[in-house]
């Protein structure tokens, strides 16, 4: 069943029925002010940080699952309806939402009147635009009423949801001509308010809920939509709202644009008020009029489509698929940036209210994010870095408005420090940036405690060293990279969190995957420290490099791939001699991506055993068998139902490990069979059994152990974005920025025939055509017509277009 397609020339997922199998979301905003809009227009908005800004509110685990959000209602002599389908769920003769490269546009029509609403953060903007267009395609005139609502949220939206006893009677408004202000809070410590105008004078509105509503009323059937009149209620405190009263008349053929405003204005300390309880109102009214025509929202459009366009055309793919195109070119450098900006915090699956900027998420999110604005990800490794604990070991999150590590969540996950290395070493690859390595960065946002980027990687590097275990392997701490696989916790209180709890001191616990990670960025640290002349101090990582691989091989491999970890008593996790969990994909793609076991057959054969043993319809499986009971010593993984999430889901974030693995090993096949398991373009046309977005990557697939089978869940937000970007961009179509030039060395599958892509790097442009035909695999590259030597190509200068084929 087909619920939209792709417009990719617009750039747009395009979505014909309100009745998709899940709320489809997009996001608007880029820079700091942010919305999450489904395709019926549900979802919130804030400013910067989703737990302590948020303008509106939005019930997670609702019913109906999307309820609320942005709402319109139209009122057309009685028949009462939403263009955006929501709230008012009446059939509408023509439906259509497309979410675009940070808007959307939906349009909803019945009997006779069509009701366009784009919605748009611009740039540079701290606002949300609704451009309502109404147009009556009749040849009669036509008399309508439009109300608008917005649910405020007091800010902070853990409170919010809550502290029921002091906030209800906290909420304040002013209204002023058309535009309605949520003050609540102001009078005290805050020094932001929002505003939520429309560009003409309006017949009433309402910013009292219970006013509006009506306390026995619903979503669909507002008193005031019902009987066509808003109360001119003044909030003081319970539930403010802002709703506009619009009484329109639409001669035959007619169209008329509104343009609301929903803002978020700060004001200095000193300026807070224009008389005694009387916000400044100075900076909304400014907001207002730069947003008061059509044709500002038209500008401020094309603006950020240009802005997208200019992001986007760093590289361009053709390959005769659309499907793999649209991924590369659109779909997911566009959830790469969504993804970072957001870290794990807002989604329709993340709360927005406890989740800050993760030290290891941020650090992978930059991998897919860093071709795009590479100023902004060095700003964030900078910020990274700057939790990092003095002995190496981090905080695993911050909080985005403090920057500062978050005590309530704590750290002791070993695998944190050494994505620091991995983001940082993209980073000066992807820039040739070098100076990044001298910035002097604080530990734990201590000034008194700071020093130059490459000790905050040296300490990285030594923290796994100084946390070996009895086989030489990384000691776990109190996670990996698989948060779940928690062998220090032992926790037998309901609902204590594995996260936080305090853990046994954990000198056993030995994780493979550290070790394979510890490998692949190590590599990375000992490449920066020789381009920085320091070759001492390269040679000695290596060695560490080296030995760590001998114990991988010597005390990681289980015989036909590689163990997962040894648990707190020092038996085998992800072993052939466990009854269920006896293979793990991470160490399997982590260890071969780093190249462990490449020259001997260890490798393939790690390979293989995910093929036979974890390889499904929907992609790979995180493990097998899958747990049926909890386990103790073991953690959260096992408190999961077979299948679901950690304990043997699809889980994405893994598979273009497996994939980057395969390339290295020249397994072009295998790689791409991969990738189209889970790359959402290809799955569209099982959009049914998928259920989330056809155009964003999910965290997870339901695993073949689980009755759901192949439904997604926790979309957008996803280090699967990222990683997924680099296996596909980096080693499939195989052009990837190091650190003495760009390597072009493609591992296509043989269905794509032809392929060529661009690609901008440190300011040149590289057009690679590679012709895919059969052959020893081998690439042989032409420069700019000369046959070329191996498949390093040496940076040109900025501005200059260098071509390259080549023939595999
Ligand atoms: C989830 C993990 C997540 C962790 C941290 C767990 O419940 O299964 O995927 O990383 O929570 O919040
Ligand atoms: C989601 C978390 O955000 C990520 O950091 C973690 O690696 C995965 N879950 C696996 O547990």
């Amino acid at each position: 069943m087909s619920y939209g397609y792709f417009d990719d020339d617009a750039r747009e997922y395009v979505i014909t029925t309100p009745h998709t199998p899940y709320p489809w979301i997009n996001y608007l905003g880029t820079e700091e002010f942010f919305g999450l809009i489904s395709h019926t227009g549900g979802g919130y908005t804030f400013c910067r940080d989703a737990l302590m800004r948020r303008l509106t509110r939005w019930r997670y685990n609702n019913v109906p699952t999307d309820a609320g959000g942005r709402c319109y209602y139209i009122n057309d002599g009685g028949d009462i309806w939403s263009p955006t389908w929501s709230p008012v769920g009446a059939d509408l003769d023509h439906f259509e939402a497309r979410h675009g490269m940070s808007y959307s546009s939906i349009t909803g029509e019945r009997n006779g009147i069509r009701c366009e609403v784009t919605f748009v953060v611009p740039l540079g903007a701290t606002a949300e635009i609704h451009r309502v267009r109404l147009t009556n395609t009749t040849d009669s005139a036509r008399s309508l009423q439009l109300f608008s609502l917005a649910e405020f949220c007091l800010w902070n939206a853990a409170d919010d949801s809550t502290n029921y006893q002091r906030n209800l009677s906290l909420g304040e408004v002013e209204v002023e001509g058309s535009a309605i202000y949520h003050k609540t809070e102001y009078r005290e410590r805050r020094n932001h308010y929002a505003v939520y105008g429309v560009n003409v004078p309006i017949q009433g509105y309402d910013t009292d809920r219970e006013s509006f509503f009506g306390l026995r009323s619903n979503w669909a059937a507002p008193d005031a939509v019902v009987e066509g009149k808003s109360r001119d209620s003044i909030a003081s405190g319970w539930a403010p709202v802002g709703s506009h009263q619009l009484d329109i008349d639409l001669a035959p053929g007619e169209q008329r644009d509104l343009v609301f405003v929903l803002g978020y204005v700060e004001n200095a300390e000193d300026d807070k008020w224009e008389a005694p309880g009387v916000i400044n109102k100075r900076k909304a009214e400014a907001l207002l009029s730069r947003f008061s025509t059509s044709a500002s929202v038209d500008a401020a459009l094309s603006e950020l489509k240009e802005y997208w366009s200019g992001l986007l055309e760093a590289t361009a793919v053709s390959s005769g698929d659309p499907r793999l195109d649209r991924m590369i070119n659109i779909w997911n450098p566009y959830q790469c940036m969504v993804t970072f900006n957001m870290s794990r915090s807002a989604s329709y699956f993340e709360s927005g209210l406890g989740r800050g900027m993760g030290f290891r998420d941020s650090a992978q999110d930059l991998l897919g994010f860093v071709h795009l604005i590479p100023e902004r990800a060095r700003e964030r490794i900078l910020d990274v870095a700057a939790t990092q604990l003095p002995d190496g070991s981090a905080y695993h999150q911050y909080q985005p408005l403090t920057k500062r590590g978050n005590e309530s969540v704590g750290g002791g996950f070993n695998d944190d420090p050494l994505w620091l290395i991995e983001g940082t070493a993209a980073y000066v690859r992807e820039t040739g940036d070098l100076t990044i390595l001298e910035e002097i960065v604080p530990f734990d946002n201590d000034p008194e405690n700071a020093a130059p980027l490459l000790e905050h990687l040296a300490r990285s590097f030594q923290h796994v060293l100084a946390n070996l275990g009895p086989h030489g392997l990384p000691l776990i701490g109190r996670a990996d990279w698989n948060d779940c696989l928690n062998l220090n916790a032992f926790s037998t209180e309901p609902g204590e969190s594995f996260q936080t709890m305090e853990t046994q001191d954990g000198r056993t616990a030995e994780s493979i995957f550290i070790a394979g990670l510890f490998v692949h960025a190590g590599e990375q640290y000992a490449d920066i420290l020789e381009a920085l002349g320091m070759s001492h101090g390269a040679t000695t990582a290596r060695e560490r490099i080296v030995e760590m691989t001998h114990a991988v091989l010597e005390h990681g491999w289980d015989g036909s791939w590689f163990l997962r970890a040894y648990d707190h008593f020092g038996d085998k996790v992800g072993s052939a001699q466990n009854d269920e969990g006896q293979i793990f994909i991470e160490p399997q793609g982590m260890c071969v991506m780093a190249g462990i076991g490449a020259e001997t057959s260890h490798a393939n054969q790690a390979l293989d055993s995910v093929n036979a043993r974890l390889n499904s319809d929907h992609g790979i499986l995180l493990l097998q068998p899958a747990f049926t009971r909890f386990r103790v010593e073991l953690g959260e993984i096992t408190t999961y139902p077979p299948g679901y999430k950690e304990n043997g889901s699809v889980f994405c974030h893994t598979n273009p490990w497996v994939m980057i693995a395969a390339t290295r090993q020249g397994r072009a096949e295998e790689a791409y069979e991969y990738w189209k398991k889970i790359a959402p373009a290809f799955r569209e046309e099982i959009a049914d059994r998928h259920r989330t977005e056809p155009y964003v990557y999910a965290q997870m697939i339901a695993g073949r152990d689980a009755p759901s089978y192949g439904e997604a869940k926790n979309s957008w937000l996803t280090g699967t974005a990222a990683w997924n970007w680099v296996a596909i961009t980096q080693y499939i179509i195989g052009v990837r920025p190091e650190l003495d030039g760009l390597r072009v060395e493609p591992c296509l599958a043989a269905e794509i025939a032809d392929l060529s892509y661009v690609r901008h790097c440190r300011g040149a442009e590289y057009r690679v055509n590679i012709a895919n035909g059969p052959g020893d695999g081998s690439p042989k590259l032409t420069v700019d017509g000369l046959a070329h030597e191996g498949t390093l190509v040496a940076y040109a200068e900025p501005g200059a277009v260098v071509v390259v084929d080549v023939v595999v």
